[in-house]
């Protein structure tokens, strides 16, 4: 297996050849660390499948990677996380027109922050509901053609905040916390197979949805930079760059791990609180 690594604006792009002409679903690709894995994979050669719940999103994410690809299949699927014959239709579709289902990223997530006195329970049940029935439907979906095909790779985005805690994030924390319990029993059921799991815990990453949240000042930007070891928060291009190693024959002896890419936020316990 070759790989070779581009320089490209700041965030290096490797490019790992066994990706060519392979087959890959993507949730919550419509934007943010979706579109960049997404486009990250149709520029490795891979033929795509951007699933979303925005229909806008959608078409403009497919004109930005068909444009930018125009040598690889890019399908979308309007479709949620947690619909579990919509799931099952749209990688059966995307396998009738591509033949196969190599490698699937289960992106789509969302927040729900609020103290714990407060979190509705219908607050818990949807993030339960995107967060880790999706993973769990989407994952079960392509895990069925993976094991019929004996190969593939699937690649869990959970967060930072399933390997560790903050305050008022009870469900975003115990469903990320889910994706990793998930996520190492999926690789263990299915190594045999040939189905490899694995998932990534990204640290704050500068995304649209960052952006907002500063703009609305829900975000300090600042405190999130001086939190951070390495000083800046993470670009959606590096989650992308884990996803193709993770998808690709290269880490063909790692399954069952979750990969922090926080610049080092989970391993510092000091945090900014000074000497002492
Ligand atoms: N941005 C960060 O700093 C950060 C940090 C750690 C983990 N994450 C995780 O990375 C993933 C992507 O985050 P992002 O910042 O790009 O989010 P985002 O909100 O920018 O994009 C998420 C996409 O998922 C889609 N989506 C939402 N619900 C869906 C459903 N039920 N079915 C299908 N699609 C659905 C949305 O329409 C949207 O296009 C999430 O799982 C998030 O928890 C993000």
């Amino acid at each position: 297996m070759t790989s070779t690594v581009q320089e490209t604006q700041g965030v290096a792009r490797p490019v790992y050849a066994d990706l060519r002409g392979r087959c890959g679903a993507v949730t919550g690709a419509g934007r943010g660390i979706g579109l960049a894995i997404a486009l990250a994979m149709a520029r490795s050669g891979m033929h795509v499948q951007l699933l979303d719940v925005d229909d806008a999103a959608l078409l403009e994410a497919r004109t930005l990677i068909a444009d930018r690809c125009p040598d690889v299949v890019v399908d979308v699927a309007r479709v949620s996380v947690s619909d579990v014959d919509g799931v099952r239709d749209a990688f059966g579709r995307f396998v009738s027109t591509t033949g196969s289902l190599d490698v699937l990223v289960n992106n789509a997530g969302i927040a729900a922050n609020a103290s714990s006195l407060e979190l509705s329970v219908e607050q818990w049940r949807r993030a339960l509901d995107v967060n880790l029935t999706g993973t769990f439907v989407c994952a079960q979906a392509a895990g069925r053609v993976m094991a019929r095909q004996r190969r593939g790779a699937i690649v869990n985005i959970a967060s930072m905040f399933g390997v560790t805690a903050a305050a008022d994030r009870a469900a975003y924390c115990a469903t990320k916390a889910g994706v990793v319990a998930l996520t190492k029993v999926l690789a263990v059921e299915w190594a045999d197979r040939g189905v490899r799991v694995n998932a990534i815990g990204p640290g704050y990453i500068g995304t649209e949805l960052v952006a907002a949240l500063v703009a609305q000042s829900r975000l300090d930007i600042e405190a999130v930079r001086r939190r951070t070891p390495i000083g800046r928060l993470g670009a959606a291009e590096d989650v992308a760059n884990l996803a193709l190693f993770l998808a690709s024959d290269v880490s063909r002896n790692i399954t069952g791990q979750v990969v922090v890419s926080d610049g080092g936020w989970t391993a510092d316990g000091f945090g900014v609180i000074g000497d002492l």
